[in-house]
């Protein structure tokens, strides 16, 4: 018999210290009212000086092994999305093995930035399919907001912490239907953290601190990321000779309300039926689908049944979708 990659349970968890845009606007020459209607964004948690990622990541993934009702033992496999590791080195995936008792599990990071959930969840699919593991703990968790440069109005008012983790078992029931992965690494100066990796590593005396904070070309991140969504979730419909009328709901990587909405007129795919919580949380990078999912189950958004198509871009250029029967 078939064995399928099933969801089973989710869980989350953001920073206690809140980011109004009223708090950005002493920070840099911005206004509440060109944030809001901007980029969708009112509110965002972040990270404390000494709060890393493992620490949003634990939690989210023990409240979504509760929620599957799995013991950490029972886990096979521990995948975590991030570009914001507590260290280089050892992955963050390990600290999160440890910290939920995962003692039978494997454990490693992958490093898509904003299609980082959406790449880990393809590898649970693919592990659990293969029949590598029975359990996987897939969580995109990331504390970005240590490598925004403050100063910089262009990127410091997108981002927010968080963490999303996800169950996912072997069933015979179908869960995870298709996968559509993209990468582009032609144009990687357009959203980057240059300095701290082997090109321009710490050590170097003049490196300034600004090659240590995220970079970004907004506006052409916004054309791409228009295309390439559309493009990747057609592509998993098609895949499956399934039509966009036919989702029920998209939880979309949340980076700018504007962007989806351009997004959905393409598809043609109602802005009712798109899953959107930016206003509470701003870019989370790889939490963002996670932690939207988390949310639109617990407002019984979704339904047995349902076709859910989740779809994100991000640095690299990366971009990819997973559609799943609920
Ligand atoms: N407050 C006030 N003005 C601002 C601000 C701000 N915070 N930021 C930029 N501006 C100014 C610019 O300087 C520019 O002024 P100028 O015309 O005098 O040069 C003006 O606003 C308009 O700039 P645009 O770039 O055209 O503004 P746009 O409407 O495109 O919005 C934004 C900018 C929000 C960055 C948008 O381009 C965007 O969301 N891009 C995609 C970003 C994204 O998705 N990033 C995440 C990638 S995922 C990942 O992997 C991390």
């Amino acid at each position: 018999m078939k064995r399928y990659a099933r969801i089973v349970g989710t869980g989350m968890a953001v920073p206690k210290k809140k980011l109004t845009n009223a708090d950005l606007t002493r920070l840099v020459d911005t206004s509440e009212e060109w944030i809001e209607s901007r980029t969708g964004m009112s509110v965002r948690y972040v990270a404390e000086e000494g709060e890393a990622t493992s620490d949003l990541a634990i939690p989210a993934g023990r409240d979504a092994l509760s929620a599957a009702g799995i013991a950490p033992d029972e886990v096979d496999l521990v995948l975590v999305a991030t570009i914001s590791p507590d260290m280089l080195f050892p992955s963050t995936a390990c600290l999160v093995q440890h910290g939920l008792g995962c003692k039978r599990a494997g454990a490693f990071d992958v490093l898509a930035a904003c299609t980082g959930y959406i790449t880990v969840l393809a590898t649970a699919k693919a592990y659990i399919e293969a029949g590598l593991a029975q359990t996987v703990l897939v969580i995109g968790a990331d504390t970005i907001t240590h490598y925004v440069d403050w100063e910089d109005r262009n990127t410091c008012v997108l981002f927010g912490d968080g963490a999303g983790a996800t169950v996912v078992i072997a069933d015979t029931k179908p869960g995870l239907l298709s996968i559509d992965l993209g990468s582009d690494g032609g144009q990687p100066d357009l959203l980057k953290i240059p300095g701290g990796g082997s090109r321009i590593p710490p050590r170097r005396r003049d490196l300034p601190l600004s090659d240590l904070c995220l970079k970004m070309d907004g506006r052409a991140i916004f054309k791409l990321a228009t295309r390439v969504m559309s493009e990747s979730l057609s592509k998993a419909l098609e895949r499956q000779n399934l039509h966009a009328d036919q989702v029920n709901i998209v939880i979309p990587h949340q980076a700018n309300v504007r962007i989806l909405s351009a997004v959905a007129e393409r598809l043609g795919i109602g802005f009712d039926r798109w899953m959107i919580n930016i206003e509470k949380y701003g870019n989370t990078t790889a939490a963002t689908i996670p932690i939207a999912l988390h949310e639109a189950l617990q407002a019984d958004r979704i339904k047995s049944g349902d076709l859910v198509a989740m779809v994100a871009f991000g640095g690299g250029l990366t971009w990819g979708t997973v559609l799943a029967r609920w």
